[in-house]
C-alpha cells in the first residue's frame, strides 16, 4: 500500500457525502451575466457587489500601473517590494475607513492570519463568533491563544465567557465577521464594542463583505452602525466590492505600525502587484464618488428579499426554504441537505442561473447562496425568482 492511498479513500468519502467540490470555469469579463462552460448564465455567485471587477476604469488603472511598474512587485514590502502606489492605497483605505492608518496585505486571508497571530499568543484568549470565516478561525489557531467560541451573535453567552475567563488571560481579542459571509446577517457591533470596553478586550471586525456596501459612505459595518470613533481594528478584502485582489487592516497608527513589524504574513511575503494595487485604489475612488451604485444594490436587495420571502412562504413551495435573516446583498435559502443543494444548483444552472450551493463543511447546514450586484437588472432578479419558484413547486 502506498503512503498516499488514503487520499483516494478520503476523496471517495467526500463524494459519498455529496461534499465534493470543483471549480466552475467562467469566461469573459466579470459581470451580472457570464459564460459558464460556454453557456450564458445570470451571475448570482459573485462577490463583486458593485460590479467593479469588470469596470473599465479599474482595468485601465491596472494596465497603466503594470506599464509603469511591471507585473510584479518582486519582493517583500520591507525589502525591494514597496512602491509609492502601495502607500497611496493604504492612505485611501484609511480615508474611507476614517482610521489613522491602514496596511495592505496580499489577500484578506493573509491579513487575518497575520494580524491575529501578531496581536495574541499562547498567554492570551480569543473570543470568536461560531460562524466566523475560515481565515479568522485559522488565524486564531495559528496564534496559539486559547480560543473560546460563542454561539452565533449571542451577546449573553459572550458576556458570560468574558466574565469567567478574562482574568485568566493576559490579552483578550474578540473576533467577528462584520457581515457573515455564508448567512448575510450582521454582527451586533454596538454591543460587541461595549463588551470589549468593559472587559478590556481588543475587537477585530472582518469587513470583507461590508466594505463598499454598508453605511452612508460605503465604508462598511462600522459606518453602518456609526461606531467610527470607538477603538477597534477593521480588516477587509480588496477582492469583493472593490473588484481587485488583496486584503487590508485599518486601525490606529500604532496598531498598523506594530503589524508592519510583527505580522509574518506581511513581512515575509511579496507585496501586492502594481495592477491589483492600482485597481483597488481606483475602486475606492468610485465607492466615494458614486453612491448611486450602492443605492442600486440596496434597491435590488429589498426587492429580491421581498419576492423570495413571498415565494418561499407559499405552502406549495415548502420543498425549499426558509430565507435566512439578512441585512446585506447576501441572501441564503436554507435546504434540507447537501444532496438537495447539489441537485438544485445543477437545475438552476440548466435554467441559466448561476449561484452557489454551499454545503458542509463550509457551513453547518446546506443552503443556496445568492449574491447581488449593483449591475444586475430587475429583469435578472425576476428570472431568478421564476426559476426558483418553478423548481420549488
Ligand atoms: C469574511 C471573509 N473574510 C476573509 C476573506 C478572505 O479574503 P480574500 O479572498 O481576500 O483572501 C473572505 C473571502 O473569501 C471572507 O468572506
Amino acid at each position: 500500500m502506498s503512503s498516499y492511498s488514503w487520499i483516494e479513500r478520503s476523496l471517495a468519502t467526500i463524494h459519498k457525502a455529496n461534499w465534493y467540490r470543483q471549480v466552475q470555469p467562467l469566461a469573459g469579463r466579470s459581470g451580472a451575466q457570464v459564460s459558464l462552460q460556454g453557456t450564458p448564465v445570470l451571475n448570482f455567485a459573485s462577490n463583486d457587489y458593485l460590479g467593479l471587477a469588470g469596470d473599465e476604469r479599474l482595468i485601465e488603472a491596472a494596465v497603466a500601473a503594470t506599464r509603469e511598474s511591471g507585473s510584479g512587485s518582486t519582493g517583500s514590502r520591507l525589502l525591494s517590494g514597496h512602491r509609492p502606489l502601495h502607500r497611496d492605497l493604504e492612505m485611501a483605505i484609511a480615508r474611507l475607513k476614517q482610521t489613522e492608518d491602514a496596511i495592505v496585505f496580499s489577500s484578506g486571508y493573509l491579513a487575518n492570519l497575520g494580524t491575529i497571530s501578531a496581536l495574541v499568543g499562547p498567554r492570551d484568549g480569543i473570543f470568536a463568533d461560531a460562524y466566523n470565516h475560515s481565515s479568522l478561525r485559522q488565524g486564531s489557531r495559528l496564534s496559539g491563544a486559547m480560543v473560546q467560541e460563542y454561539p452565533h451573535g449571542d451577546m449573553v453567552a459572550l458576556r458570560q465567557q468574558l466574565q469567567q475567563q478574562r482574568s485568566q488571560v493576559r490579552r483578550a481579542l474578540i473576533v467577528t465577521d462584520g457581515v457573515f459571509s455564508m448567512d448575510g446577517d450582521l454582527c451586533p457591533l454596538p454591543q460587541l464594542l461595549e463588551l470589549a470596553e468593559e472587559y478590556e478586550a481588543m475587537l477585530l471586525v472582518d469587513d470583507a463583505h461590508g466594505t463598499g456596501v454598508l453605511g452612508s459612505r460605503g465604508a462598511g459595518t462600522v459606518d453602518h452602525f456609526d461606531c467610527g470613533d470607538r477603538p477597534l481594528i477593521q480588516m477587509g478584502t480588496l477582492s469583493k466590492a472593490l473588484g481587485s485582489l488583496g486584503g487590508y487592516v485599518a486601525a490606529s497608527a500604532s496598531v498598523i505600525d506594530y503589524l508592519r513589524n510583527r505580522a509574518p504574513t506581511w513581512i515575509y511575503t511579496t507585496g501586492l502587484s502594481p495592477a491589483d494595487t492600482a485597481a483597488a485604489k481606483a475602486a475606492i475612488a468610485i465607492v466615494e464618488a458614486e453612491p448611486q451604485r450602492r443605492q442600486q444594490l440596496w434597491t435590488h436587495q429589498t426587492y429580491l428579499k421581498q419576492r423570495l420571502s413571498s415565494i418561499l412562504s407559499q405552502k406549495s413551495q415548502a420543498k425549499i426554504g426558509p430565507l435566512l435573516p439578512s441585512n446585506s446583498p447576501i441572501l441564503c435559502i436554507q435546504l434540507a441537505d447537501a444532496a438537495q443543494a447539489v441537485n438544485l444548483g445543477a437545475s438552476l444552472r440548466e435554467a441559466g442561473v448561476f449561484l452557489s450551493a454551499v454545503r458542509p463543511p463550509t457551513v453547518p447546514t446546506s443552503r443556496l447562496r445568492i449574491t447581488l450586484m449593483a449591475t444586475h437588472e430587475r429583469e435578472h432578479l425576476d428570472r431568478l425568482c421564476e426559476s426558483l419558484a418553478s423548481l420549488a413547486a
